[in-house]
């Protein structure tokens, strides 16, 4: 019998947008790697439409790239459509990003919310492939970082654009506390901030029983500092993309 040729898949670029910082690769899909070395530029300040697109325009002509293209973007999206963006310029509000880079690149996009995206690249290719099926439960992935993202799936499914980060405690803007950001400029003690973490995670528990929490965000690959502090029921484990699942992600988003 004839072999079945293998079947090698071009790959994407993945954009992860961030309120720090644009991190890119192109992605084998397949395998959930990067093909090329991450190339990283500080988000522009202001962060408006303007500047990071100039900001993306330019990552897209370092990788000389017009094949397709995923981004993740700190926001709610729908459609390409920027629904909101607490740590960008409010400019973005009502922007399709997607038709934007469109216009300014020869490639076609896909822009989703980035903590959904990170958390397609753990269901996909990390610590939450065994619960990527049906029957397999509820599973939250957190990042921390200049916000908290939440991306939830139920029986693999995503739920899109939960912004759990955004649940109020002790009448504040959960993210304002728990994002890692906050550790930074504060100058909080591990402790002092995985307490706030903890907090944090009991709360989303109360409303969502999940049966694994990921935590992702650069801070992830320190997880042996604040994982101490964390006592809840569900079983916690840190992304094991660690910081390339937002860039895996952002290229999988081609896939939805
Ligand atoms: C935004 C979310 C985003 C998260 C992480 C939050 O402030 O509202 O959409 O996923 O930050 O970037």
């Amino acid at each position: 019998m004839a072999k079945k040729p293998v079947k090698s898949n071009p790959p994407v670029l993945g954009i992860d947008i961030g309120g720090t910082g644009i991190k890119s690769a192109p992605v084998d899909i397949e395998k959930g790697v990067l093909v090329g070395e991450r190339y990283r530029v500080d988000t522009p300040h202001p962060a408006t439409p303007k500047s990071m697109l100039a900001a993306i325009g330019g990552i897209i002509e370092h990788w000389n790239w017009n094949g397709p293209l995923g981004c993740g973007f700190p926001g709610v999206m729908k459609s390409g459509e920027v629904y909101t963006a607490a740590n960008l310029s409010k400019k973005w509000i009502g922007v399709n990003i997607t038709d934007e880079i469109e216009k300014i690149s020869p490639c076609k996009a896909v822009v989703i919310n980035d903590a959904d995206s990170a958390g397609l690249a753990e269901m996909k290719f990390g610590v939450g492939e065994e619960y990527n099926r049906h029957g397999g439960g509820v599973v939250l992935m957190v990042t921390l970082g200049t916000g908290v993202g939440t991306a939830l799936f139920v029986d693999g499914h995503l739920v899109r654009n939960t912004e759990l980060g955004h649940i109020e405690i002790d009448g504040e803007d959960a993210e304002k506390r728990a994002a890692e950001i906050h550790r930074e400029i504060e100058g909080l003690s591990w402790k002092k901030w995985g307490k706030r973490v903890n907090k944090y995670l009991q709360h989303v528990e109360r409303l969502l029983s999940p049966d694994l929490i990921i935590i992702g965000g650069g801070v992830s690959k320190k997880s042996d500092k604040f994982f101490p502090y964390i006592k809840i029921r569900a079983e916690v484990v840190p992304a094991k993309l660690l910081n390339d699942a937002g860039i895996v992600g952002a290229a999988l988003a081609t896939e939805l």
